[in-house]
């Protein structure tokens, strides 16, 4: 792959809750365009560390820097624009409760000062992509889990953003629809170029996505590459996890 450059640098990200390290000084680079994947086991930190991308949790220590900007560096307001370049789709869904289906997808094109029939056209696109048509009057807690993570994830892509956080986008689709979804962001990195980190349990869905793979474990990044990288790395915890077998060393 050629060096493009780096989007977002994480060094020595270190943190705990309650005295439980999550993370324990970990360096990543995401560089410009490409699709990485992030696996690993359950409880392991993969959320955490989508987290601390997007500023959402800090670090105890250690640096996270996206496009030469330290976030730590940042105040409240400024880091809440600067999240606007981002679009993320939670593992939780995180719709407005209070909010249609419909105007969840619009909220970010409303924020962003788009006129009323650019922002119909828009919605209506992004649910198509997520094979949502029909559900636009819904109320969040009218949707079956996979639906709601769906709009979520329309909502996410709704401003094409540079860089796109994508927490297990289709954990508990069937498998049309994580086809599609899969689909969906393979298309954003090619035709537009699209940074995509995704957290994913799925290797069906790692392989098919990811540019590179990079498997945290015990805080730390223990293996990152190609996808044929990942696949002959001779870690042993990499290829349990990815052979999805019982045995093996991290079930020791
Ligand atoms: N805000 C928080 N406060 C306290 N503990 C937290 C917080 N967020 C995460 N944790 C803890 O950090 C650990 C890692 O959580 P995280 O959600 O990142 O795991 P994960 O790898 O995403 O797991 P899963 O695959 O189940 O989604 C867990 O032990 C969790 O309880
Ligand atoms: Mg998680």
């Amino acid at each position: 792959m050629t060096a493009k450059p780096v989007q977002i640098r994480l060094r020595g990200v270190a943190k705990s809750f309650g005295g439980k390290r999550v993370l324990a000084g970990l360096d990543l680079d995401v560089h410009e365009g490409e699709s990485l994947v992030v696996i690993g086991g359950s409880g392991t930190g993969k959320s955490v560390l989508l987290k601390h991308m997007i500023g959402l949790l800090a670090p105890d220590a250690g640096t996270v820097e996206v496009d030469g900007v330290r976030l730590a560096d940042l105040d409240y307001r400024e880091i809440t624009i600067f999240r606007r370049r981002f679009g993320m789709a939670f593992q939780e869904g995180a719709l407005f409760d209070s909010m249609t289906v419909w105007e969840n997808v619009a909220f970010p094109l409303r924020r962003a000062g788009w006129p009323r029939e650019r922002i119909a056209a828009r919605v209506a696109e992004c649910l198509e992509l997520v094979h949502l048509e029909g559900a636009e009057k819904k109320l969040p807690a009218q949707l079956s889990g996979g639906m709601r993570r769906r709009a979520g994830f329309a909502r996410a892509i709704a401003l094409t953003p540079k860089i796109l956080l994508f927490d297990e986008p289709t954990t508990g689709l069937d498998p049309v629809i994580k086809a599609v979804i899969d689909g969906v962001i393979v298309d954003l990195r090619r035709s537009l170029g699209s940074t995509t980190v995704t957290i994913s349990h799925d290797m069906k869905s790692t392989f098919r996505i990811a540019d590179r793979i990079g498997m945290l474990h015990e805080g730390r990044i223990i293996a990152i590459g190609t996808p044929e990288e990942i696949r002959a790395c001779p870690d042993g915890r990499v290829q349990q996890f990815i052979e999805g077998r019982a045995d093996g060393p991290l079930s020791d």
